[in-house]
């Protein structure tokens, strides 16, 4: 059974999408033991609650800078075996030795099919925004692994998603994480968990 963290800076939609999956058995192989969330009050403290599962509060403004915070934030992780780091809508840019220490066990959700709409400025409801600007068809989601490029990491799984007419970014944010998201992180977690993520390189293969 693997050790996963999730961190977050928000409402945790995804974060509940990954306790549900573990609650109804398709995350099988690995448990959430950590809810790590930069902001205090966050709700994805609350769902960390009522899964049982420990939240802690680690903010940024609590560190001198990046690498203080990151440092910081793998001593919480390695104090507690994690195997796999999930960013769940979690908001800030983590330090390359951080990365580096993880490689390859960092995996992030992020709302659009990369390379479209990603990378410095692109979270959140910007995104959502950028797509319906440029006109698209279609979005979706993508879920990969985190390297030092800002969503640039191989991507484990996308998922398309229509755009509708009279999209706000608002409900276009939440089609995309009702048909997208919410089913492939937990996916994916469940995939890596399983030991069935090969990264070769740019590309990976899946098991
Ligand atoms: C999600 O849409 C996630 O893809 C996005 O933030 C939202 C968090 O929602 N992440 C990014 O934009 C990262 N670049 P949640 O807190 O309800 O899971």
């Amino acid at each position: 059974m693997k050790n996963v963290a999730v961190l977050v800076s928000g409402g945790g939609t995804n974060l509940q999408a990954i306790f549900d999956a573990e609650n109804s058995g398709i995350i099988k192989s690995g448990r959430v033991t950590v809810v790590i969330s930069s902001k205090p009050g966050a709700y994805a403290l609350e769902r960390a609650k009522n899964q049982g599962v420990e939240g802690i509060v680690l903010e940024r403004k609590a560190y001198a800078d990046r690498k203080a915070y990151s440092e910081a934030l793998a001593a919480e992780l390695e104090a507690r075996n994690i195997d796999l780091v999930v960013l769940a809508g979690f908001m800030i840019i983590l330090d390359e030795s951080f990365i580096k220490a993880f490689a390859n066990r960092i995996i992030n959700v992020h709302p659009a099919l990369i390379p479209s709409f990603c990378g410095d400025g692109y979270y959140g409801l910007h995104v959502h925004e950028a797509a319906l600007a440029k006109g698209v068809k279609i979005s979706g989601a993508t879920v990969h692994f985190v390297n030092e490029v800002c969503d640039g990491g191989p991507i484990i799984l996308q998922k398309a998603v229509d755009v509708v007419d009279g999209d706000t970014p608002e409900t276009l944010q939440r089609r995309i994480m009702e048909q997208a998201e919410w089913k492939l992180l937990p996916e994916a977690v469940e995939l890596f968990c399983a030991g069935r993520l090969a990264v070769d390189g740019n590309i990976v293969h899946i098991k």
